[in-house]
């Protein structure tokens, strides 16, 4: 890729590393590992890989496309590359989906990645050398209910990272986070996986040994294809791990020529997050915890499907068995989370900020702090209880990305045309998509959908009619508001704009964010 004007992005290599970077996040490390235990180790990893085959694949194909192709058209969040793709007025507001979700997950997702932020700091000053699991286990109950060890401090400081290098653009600031943070990402994970998998068993004892667990991973049980529960959980991982069904994705795209490839890109971004998250994702927590805690504990502790007790409450004292080496792997351990999760998380802001610049001419460093000032207030009822924090996960972290992929690629399939998106795919293609593809994103991925989202409706219906806290039923009504308010933005943005484009009349530039 050569640097050109109306290009947002400074190299192709920064490209793939920030789409890589959105991609591969807490999701690989924390949610992947706890997803597969919980689903029954090898009878997960079949689905998944099947998932990934039939519904990832193709609708990274088809985000990249539809991304691309707004920005030729001059637009950079999905309700207005809806619109040009759809013609018909209604297709705008289904794509308020792709600002709403964005703005929903970045909601809690920084607060976790303060969480690593400060669990970094605090294995680099040894906070839990000596500690035992019980204390470990008191320091992050007292964290999270917001005791001591200021928990709001290190928020606020991660919300104002998200938010500066955001307002540096996409070269200036994203892009070179991703190209210093992805290779440390890599170099810490590759590490501490061969450290997890060489785990030595103890002479006689059935304890500490790192190939138990993956051999629990990596043993695929064909019974699996059978349950449909695996088969959601497998393909909600998919989702979340690859950013799909957000909107982001379109976004990044959005800033390539009209002429660059999409196909080898989605590709590239498609398959490192995967060797992130089934080679190093499944080499650290898995191994360490099953190794030194058995199957059964640690299935009990990822009930839910969250990692986020093993990765925060029991990992450091298990680090803290390995001498000095274990604060070098409590740096790296937390320190790639860190990165994986704000190389997610600046990738949730760009879509705002484009849509803001397209439809309303804000700048994009004011577009960043309006941004991030959502992200603060959102944020607090998540700081404040899990309920609130539990509620914007399932709404916006796990059933919108369903809802926003079938809205899409139907779209792209069947309203737009399967023929015209094709060529939208091909159009400077570095490598040729194999033509079952055209089939797969016609059918295939549709259908699977809709059965995902059939097989999901029974748990929609019972989390929506659940009792939940005072927080709780805050964060349902923030969300709605947070719908019904990017609903009437796009309203508005269409009665003032009426934009500048129109689907077969290319408006090529200016297509930047710095
Ligand atoms: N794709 C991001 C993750 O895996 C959101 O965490």
């Amino acid at each position: 890729m050569t640097k050109t004007q109306s290009s947002g992005w400074g190299s192709r290599v920064g490209l793939i590393l920030a789409m890589a970077g959105n991609a591969v996040g807490l999701g690989n490390f924390l949610r992947f590992p706890a997803q597969a235990i919980e689903n029954g180790g090898g009878a997960f990893i079949i689905p998944y890989l099947v998932c990934f085959l039939l519904m990832g694949l193709p609708l990274l194909f088809v985000e990249w496309s539809m991304g691309r192709y707004g920005g030729k058209h001059g637009q950079h969040s999905t309700p207005f590359i809806f619109d040009a793709m759809g013609k018909a007025p209604y297709w705008k507001y289904f794509g308020v989906f792709g600002i709403f979700t964005n703005i929903a997950v970045a909601a809690f997702y920084c607060y976790l990645e303060s969480w690593a932020l400060s669990w970094a700091y605090y294995s680099v000053t040894g906070a839990f050398t000596g500690m035992s699991q019980e204390e470990v286990g008191a320091f992050f109950k007292n964290y999270i209910e917001l005791g001591t060890n200021h928990p709001v401090v290190f928020w606020m400081i991660c919300l104002f990272l998200n938010t500066w290098i955001l307002s540096r653009g996409l070269s200036g600031g994203v892009e070179k986070v991703a190209k210093i943070g992805m290779p440390l990402l890599l170099a810490f994970g590759a590490v501490l996986a061969v450290t997890g998998i060489t785990l030595q068993a103890e002479p006689g004892g059935a304890v500490n040994d790192g190939l138990v667990g993956l051999n629990y991973l990596w043993t695929p049980d064909f019974d699996s294809i059978w349950s449909f529960k695996v088969w959601v959980a497998a393909a909600g991982q998919i989702f979340f791990t690859l950013s799909l069904g957000m909107g982001s994705i379109h976004c990044y795209a959005s800033y390539l020529n009209s002429k660059e490839d999409v196909a080898l890109n989605a590709m590239s971004a498609g398959w490192m997050n995967e060797f992130v998250e089934v080679v190093l994702g499944s080499a650290v927590i898995i191994p360490i915890s099953i190794g030194y805690l058995g199957i059964e504990a640690v299935t009990e502790m990822v009930s839910g499907g969250s990692g986020l007790g093993i990765g925060f409450a029991v990992l450091p004292k298990l680090f803290s068995g390995w001498g000095v080496f274990g604060i070098f792997a409590g740096v790296m351990w937390f320190g790639l989370l860190f990165f994986a999760g704000i190389t997610s998380s600046l990738a949730m802001g760009t879509p705002v900020m484009g849509f803001l610049k397209d439809n309303f001419k804000i700048k994009e460093s004011t577009g960043a702090w309006i941004f991030g000032s959502i992200i603060l207030l959102l944020g607090i009822p998540c700081v404040l209880s899990p309920d609130a924090f539990n509620e914007y996960d399932y709404w916006a972290g796990t059933i919108a990305l369903v809802i926003f992929a079938m809205i899409e690629i139907v779209l792209f399939a069947w309203v737009f045309g399967m023929d015209k998106g094709w060529r939208e795919i091909n159009t400077g293609a570095d490598i040729k998509v194999p033509t079952i593809f055209k089939f797969i994103i016609q059918y295939v991925s549709p259908l699977f959908l809709i059965v995902v989202f059939i097989g999901a409706a029974p748990g929609i219906w019972e989390n929506a009619t659940k009792e939940t806290s005072f927080y709780g039923w805050l964060a349902r009504f923030l969300l709605i508001g947070l719908f019904v308010g990017v609903a009437m933005m796009v309203y508005i943005a269409k009665k003032r704009n009426n934009p500048q484009y129109a689907a077969d009349e290319p408006f090529e530039k200016p297509n930047t964010l710095n």
